[in-house]
C-alpha cells in the first residue's frame, strides 16, 4: 500500500519551484534547511498529508493552506519534515509480528533481546515494551532487554525521561495502556512511563555505521524508517553488520514504505518489510 502510493505520488511529483517554497517554509518555522537532494525525501514525507485519499489532492493545495494556517498544519507539517518523526504503534502491524515472536518463540530462548535502533524519542521502543508486558513476558523470563539506541542525544535525552505530552500520545496508545503503564500529570499533561516498563528500555547512543559493542545476540530489530538515509553501499553495511548481532532466526523489520531492493544483504525476505537471519546464509 505504502509503495502504490509513494509511485502515484512520483507521477504527479513536487516541482521544483514548490520544493523551494516548501524549504523556504520549513526553514522558517524550524531553522532547518534542507539541501537540494533532499527533495525525493520531501515528497515522500509529504505523502502522509497529500495523495489518494489524503487531506491533500496535491502539493499546490497544501501549499495554499499552509499559507492561510497559523498553527496546527504548520506544526504537522514541520513533524512530518522532521527526521525524528515518531510516535507511539507506528506501522502498528510490527507490534502484531512483535507479539505473534514473544507468543510462539520466546520460550525457547535462554534470554530475550530487541533492539529498537533509531530510536528517535522512544515512542518505538516503549511501544515494544507494552507489547512484551502485554504478552506476560515479564512475569515469565527473567533476562529480557529492550536496547533503543540513536545518533541524537537530543532525542535520547528525551526519550529516557519516559515523560510525553499528551498531544503525542493522543489517538495513538490505547485508554487501558495509558491507565496500565503510564502516570498522568494534570498539571503539565503528560504522561510518565511507569515501571516496570521504564527499566526494560536502555537509552544508549549508537550511529548505526558502526561499530556495534554487543555482548548478546538480538531476537529482533526494527530497523524502521532510518535507512531511507543512506547510500546504497551504506545500507549494506548496516545490514551486514545487524546480520552479524542477531540470532539464528531473529527477525529484522523494516519500515512499511522501505525496500532493500538492488542492496546486497543476507537475510530472507519474509513478508513485505520483515526479514530472518537463517542458518543457510551464514
Ligand atoms: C524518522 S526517525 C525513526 C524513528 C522510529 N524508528 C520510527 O520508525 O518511528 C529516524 C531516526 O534515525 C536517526 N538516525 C539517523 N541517522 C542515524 C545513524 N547514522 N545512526 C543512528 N541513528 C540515526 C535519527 O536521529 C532519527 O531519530
Amino acid at each position: 500500500m505504502g509503495t502504490v502510493e509513494y509511485a502515484s505520488v512520483e507521477e504527479s511529483g513536487l516541482s521544483d519551484s514548490l520544493f523551494r517554497k516548501f524549504t523556504e517554509l520549513l526553514q522558517s518555522l524550524s531553522g532547518i534547511t534542507l539541501k537540494d537532494y533532499k527533495k525525493y525525501l520531501m515528497e515522500y514525507r509529504l505523502q502522509k498529508l497529500v495523495g489518494p485519499g489524503k487531506r491533500f489532492e496535491g502539493f499546490e493545495d497544501l501549499y495554499r493552506a499552509l499559507m492561510s494556517d497559523s498553527g496546527n498544519l504548520r506544526a504537522e507539517f514541520v513533524n512530518v519534515l522532521t527526521t525524528n518523526y515518531t510516535y507511539f504503534y507506528r506501522e502498528e502491524v510490527h507490534f502484531r509480528f512483535l507479539s505473534h515472536y514473544l507468543r510462539t518463540k520466546a520460550s525457547a530462548q535462554p534470554y530475550l533481546r530487541f533492539w529498537s535502533a533509531a530510536c528517535s524519542s522512544g515512542e518505538e521502543a516503549y511501544s515494544m515494551a507494552i507489547t512484551t508486558a502485554e504478552e506476560g513476558i515479564l512475569e515469565k523470563h527473567r533476562d529480557v532487554k529492550i536496547l533503543a539506541t540513536d545518533i541524537s542525544l537530543r532525542v535520547l535525552e528525551f526519550a529516557q525521561k519516559g515523560v510525553y505530552p499528551y498531544h503525542r500520545i493522543r489517538g495513538h496508545v490505547p485508554d487501558g495502556y495509558l491507565k496500565k503503564y503510564f502516570f498522568f500529570d494534570r498539571h503539565t499533561n503528560t504522561f510518565t512511563v511507569r515501571e516496570p516498563l521504564k527499566s526494560l528500555v536502555a537509552f544508549r547512543y549508537l550511529n548505526l555505521m558502526g561499530p556495534y559493542p554487543f555482548q548478546k545476540q538480538f531476537d529482533v530489530v526494527f530497523l524502521r524508517n532510518v535507512l531511507i538515509y543512506f547510500d546504497t553501499r551504506e545500507k549494506e553495511q548496516i545490514l551486514s553488520n545487524i546480520f552479524s548481532v542477531m540470532k539464528l532466526g531473529g527477525y529484522l523489520v523494516l519500515g512499511l514504505s522501505e525496500s532493500l531492493v538492488g542492496v546486497r544483504h543476507s537475510f530472507t525476505p519474509l513478508k513485505h518489510s520483515i526479514y530472518r537471519k537463517d542458518v543457510s546464509n551464514t
